[in-house]
């Protein structure tokens, strides 16, 4: 059973999606141990509170030192006993003491598809904004392994969503968290947890 921590900040609706597909049968071998959030407000943490999760706030309120924030999260993280470390919805820059205690083993959730509207300042609805003023046709979600970048590591999976005429960027976030992201991450963390992922010459392959 692949022990797995999310790492959130805001609504949680990626968290639900992991949830949702471990009760449907649609995520196997695969268990959330913990639920870590930078923000106290966030609503994912009453999502993990519905669902027997145990969860923690790891806030820069708490620890304003950038390295002691980032060492509590590495505790916290060891603490839960993590295989995988899933970044769902959660807007903290993963430091590269993190990113080597789990190497190819942290995934994200990116609501566009990589290379296009990533990187630094590209998160929420900004992407979604930045591709409607670009006038694509087409956009979607990508699931990728964090290296120490941003939005720079192994491409793992995409599914792509059509942009329809006059979509305001809500609208547009709306239906690819629910055609895309919702569908990709729970089907990344399958393969993982089954043993059908390998990370060769910086490509994710498939197995
Ligand atoms: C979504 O736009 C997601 O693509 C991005 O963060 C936003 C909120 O996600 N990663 P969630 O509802 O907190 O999972």
């Amino acid at each position: 059973m692949l022990k797995t921590a999310v790492m959130v900040s805001g609504g949680g609706t990626n968290l639900q999606a992991i949830l949702d597909g471990i009760r449907d049968g649609v995520i196997t071998n695969a268990e959330v141990v913990a639920v870590i959030s930078n923000n106290k407000k966030a609503y994912a943490l009453e999502r993990a509170r519905q669902a027997g999760i145990p969860s923690v706030c790891i806030t820069r309120k708490d620890y304003p030192e950038p390295e002691k924030f980032d060492r509590a999260l590495l505790k916290a993280l060891r603490e839960s006993g993590a295989e995988l470390v899933v970044l769902a919805g959660c807007l903290v820059v993963i430091d590269e003491s993190i990113v080597k205690a789990y190497p190819n083993r942290i995934i994200n959730i990116h609501p566009a598809l990589i290379p296009s509207f990533c990187g630094t300042g590209y998160y929420g609805l900004k992407v979604h904004e930045e591709a409607l003023k670009r006038g694509v046709k087409v956009t979607g979600a990508t699931v990728h392994f964090v290296d120490g970048g941003t939005d720079t590591g192994p491409i793992l999976l995409q599914k792509a969503v059509e942009v329809k005429q006059g979509d305001t960027p809500r609208e547009l976030q709306l239906r690819v968290m629910e055609e895309a992201e919702w569908v990709i991450l729970p089907k990344a963390i399958d393969l993982i947890a089954n043993g059908r992922v390998e990370v060769r010459d910086g490509k994710a392959l498939i197995l």
